[in-house]
């Protein structure tokens, strides 16, 4: 480890890039002293999707009350906190700036350190909080509904991308997916849930591959191969088996991660592996994950499901690590919706 330690560091830290407003207390980059998540997505569901704008006013809504819960839970105060961490890219730009603002706020208000965090980089921390032995190198695999990274993870805050989506990213064709086989939004753990019922060889979805890049994903086609599977289906009369399409477009999704995450794991010489993002939690995933790690002889982790999907606590783990590295912002930090792994 390349990064000095500090100690009894307390980070507020907030999290507002999509549909959950949250807010979390970390200490020391790994104990969550408070961890505070309120959905949207019960307000979403009746729309099929996250509605930007309706995300945007639900986050000013929530985000004071939100805040004032974790550092309650917590048992602390703002004097108790050493800086604010905030994610500030990528997402949605209305409601990234909800968050955004309300850090720079308090910043100002207080005197307090400003660090700005990438969301991914949250999602890949979240495998620090329950695993105190993990430190890097390890390869991880980001997985959520924006995003579908596999990724080196060098040092903290140090990335290399291997590989990325080219189209869908993986909980984008898990909730497309499941509103065409009439699942509702969100879909990714109503597909795990349903395709546990079913037989995950029963029909032949594609496994794609991205010409020259060995460790890049495309979903789309995968997508298409299950609406038009649905179509030939119903124009021929026969009863379509939810479960058993949602199991063989889960293998076909799993599949493909798997063997571009151990390929990765391979060639790089790894012995570490961290799942990471919403799809992290599916249970299909973790079990191909876990049957290829052993395999290999490789260690894998996974975060509960409460650290897979999006929360403050993960912001705040790598918000620590910012925060003992210098990487201090100041109150020009802006929502930026396409930032990239590694762009300060
Ligand atoms: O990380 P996350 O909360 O938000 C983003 O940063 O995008 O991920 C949300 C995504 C959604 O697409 C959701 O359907 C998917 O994660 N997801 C799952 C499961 N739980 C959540 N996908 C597959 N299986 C699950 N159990
Ligand atoms: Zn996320």
């Amino acid at each position: 480890m390349t990064t000095k330690k500090k100690n009894n560091i307390h980070i507020l830290t907030i999290e507002t890039s999509c549909d959950e407003t949250a807010a979390a207390v970390v200490r020391d980059g790994r104990e969550v002293l408070s961890n505070i998540i309120s959905s949207q997505i019960d307000i979403h569901t009746l729309y099929g999707g996250v509605v930007p704008e309706i995300a945007s006013r639900n986050h000013i809504e929530r985000i004071n009350t939100v805040i004032e819960q974790a550092l309650n839970e917590a048992a602390l105060k703002l004097c108790d906190i050493d800086a604010i961490a905030v994610t500030y890219g990528p997402g949605l730009v209305g409601a990234l700036l909800v968050g955004v603002a309300e850090a720079k706020a308090i910043s100002f208000a207080t005197g307090l350190p400003l660090v700005g965090v990438h969301h991914i980089e949250g999602h890949i921390c979240a495998n620090f909080i329950e695993h105190k032995d993990l430190e890097p190198p390890f390869m991880s695999l980001v997985v959520s509904g924006g995003h579908t990274h596999l990724v080196n993870v060098l040092d903290y805050g140090k990335y290399e991308i291997l590989g990325r989506t080219r189209d869908d990213a993986a909980g984008e064709a898990f909730d497309k997916v499941a509103r065409a086989i009439g699942l509702g939004y969100p879909g990714g753990p109503k597909i795990d849930k349903v395709a546990k019922e079913g037989d995950p060889d029963a029909i032949d979805f594609p496994r794609a591959k991205v010409r020259n890049e060995e460790y890049d994903f495309s979903f789309s086609g995968l997508k298409s191969a299950v609406l038009n599977y649905l179509n030939s289906e119903k124009m021929a009369g026969r009863e379509i088996s939810v479960p058993d399409v949602a199991a063989s477009f889960q293998k076909a999704v799993t599949d493909v991660l798997t063997e571009h995450s151990m390929n990765a794991v391979k060639s790089c010489g790894c012995s570490k592996f961290a799942l990471a993002g919403g799809v992290a939690s599916n249970s299909a995933l973790r079990a191909s994950m876990a049957a290829a790690c052993k395999e290999a002889g490789v260690e894998l982790y996974c975060p509960s499901p409460i650290f897979c999907t999006d929360n403050a606590a993960m912001i705040g783990v790598a918000g620590y690590y910012e925060y003992i590295k210098g990487n201090i912002s100041d109150l020009s930090l802006n929502a930026v919706p396409g930032l990239k792994l590694g762009e300060r």
